[in-house]
């Protein structure tokens, strides 16, 4: 049994990591948050809640004295200069935590997603810290995009809302970049990215630096194979060229419409043409081809495979 504190700890992603730790009930878990526990929607009974202020490290250390395990969920589109999360480091730090896992849980690379750069600089923080010498373990947990946005807009996670993506399924429609269909996605279901955690927490090793998760690893053309066959037919595909996309030009006969619950009503299209933009080319530039270390350290675990997952979605839809 290890003390383990989750920091953004009631964010959609969090909420499905510490169901998984609270099914193993191996663990004691404390949530830490910036608001008191919601009446209306109250935290599992199992869990302590605990508010802090990431403005003061010293009250953050405080909260953490005695944590073995801290995996952080801090929404990075709200940490203004990353200034919650290096805190929360440096209060982990000055606390003698064990392990730490920044707010991850994507890509391996951040290039041309310019909405995740801030985890890019959160591995420099963690790097930097550590320079000399290893004052804090902690590991980059990678699972690629999740499995569950190409059910949209059907919800197949409790936690997680449905999201959409430049893949269709409900529209049998997709865009790819010319002369790319080879361009690798890692999806992995929410469920396993889950359950990687919850056996991370438990392992006793040290955690690798980065923490790849390879639930499925995909091509653009495989996507649309496995399209076809759980569709019943091909998908429509825009064709994007990549001198348009590095020119922020993206013509394509359908748009995205549903924004993460983190962006606001206003920045919401410009936002979805961006994001749109950024997967397309950060495919092309390898930066969803994770790495698999996690699947290498627990052997046994198993992957929902993609054709299952999407079959069961989809079977007898129209
Ligand atoms: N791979 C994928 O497909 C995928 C998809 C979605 C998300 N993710 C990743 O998963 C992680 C969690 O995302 P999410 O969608 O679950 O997040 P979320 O629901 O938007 O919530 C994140 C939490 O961050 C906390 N927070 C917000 N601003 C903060 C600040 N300035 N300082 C400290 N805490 C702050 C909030 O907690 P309190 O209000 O309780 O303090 C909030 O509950 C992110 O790293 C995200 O990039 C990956």
């Amino acid at each position: 049994m290890v003390k383990v504190a989750v920091a953004g700890g009631f964010s959609q992603v969090a909420q499905e990591v510490v169901d998984a730790l609270l099914a193993a009930k191996k663990h004691e878990i404390t949530v830490l948050s910036r608001r008191e526990a919601s009446t209306e929607n109250p935290p599992p009974a199992e869990i302590r809640w605990q508010v802090v202020d990431y403005g003061s490290k010293e009250s953050l250390a405080a909260a953490l004295r005695g944590t073995h395990t801290l995996l952080s969920f801090v929404q990075i589109l709200s940490d203004y200069n990353h200034r919650s999360q290096k805190n929360l480091i440096d209060a982990a730090i000055a606390a003698g935590v064990k392990r730490f896992a920044p707010s991850e849980y994507g890509s391996k690379g951040t290039v041309n997603m310019p909405w995740w750069h801030g985890k890019e600089r959160v591995r420099e923080y963690l790097k930097e810290v550590n320079r000399d010498e290893e004052v804090l373990n902690y590991t980059l947990f990678q699972p690629g995009l999740f499995l569950n946005y190409l059910a949209y807009p059907q919800k197949t996670a409790k936690h997680v809302d449905p999201l959409q993506t430049v893949f269709d399924f409900e529209n049998r429609r997709a865009v790819v970049v010319e002369g790319h269909e080879d361009a690798v996605l890692t999806l992995t279901t929410v469920a396993d990215l889950a359950g990687v955690v919850a056996r991370a927490v438990d392992y006793e090793g040290e955690w690798p630096k980065t923490g790849g998760i390879r639930g499925n690893r995909v091509t653009f053309s495989q996507l649309l194979e496995i399209g076809r066959r759980v569709r019943g037919r091909d998908f429509a595909v825009d064709w994007a060229k990549m001198e348009d996309l590095e020119a922020g030009k993206l013509d394509m006969s359908w748009g995205l419409s549903a924004v993460h619950q983190a962006v606001s009503a206003d920045e919401a299209a410009a936002y979805l043409k961006v994001v749109s933009i950024g997967i397309l080319l950060s495919s092309v530039k390898g930066a969803w081809d994770v790495s698999d270390e996690f699947n290498q350290l627990f052997p046994d675990y198993k992957f929902t495979p993609i054709e299952d997952f999407l079959a069961k979605v989809w079977g007898g839809q129209p």
